[in-house]
């Protein structure tokens, strides 16, 4: 099941902890990575990244952001 939403997620998120934001679109844990990239054999990796700030985020859905792994408003266009 792939995600069909283009609008960002909110994400709560721990400062410090790793996180893999999915770049492929077809994890069903969007928009984190859950490995379906490697099923699909896409060229696409998930992107690891540690938080600063614990807190929410908007992390990108539509996977077009210039900015990943966060919303830049790429969706809305
Ligand atoms: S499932 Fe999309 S990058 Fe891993």
């Amino acid at each position: 099941m792939t995600h069909k939403t283009n609008a960002p997620i909110a994400v709560e998120v721990i400062a410090g902890e790793k996180y893999a934001w999915c770049s492929c679109g077809l994890s069903a844990t969007m928009p984190l990575c859950d490995g379906a990239h490697k099923i699909a054999e896409t060229e696409k990796r998930s992107l690891k990244f540690f938080p600063e700030e614990s807190g929410t985020v908007m992390l990108c859905a539509c996977t077009k952001t210039q900015n990943p792994p966060y919303c830049d408003g790429s969706h809305c266009q």
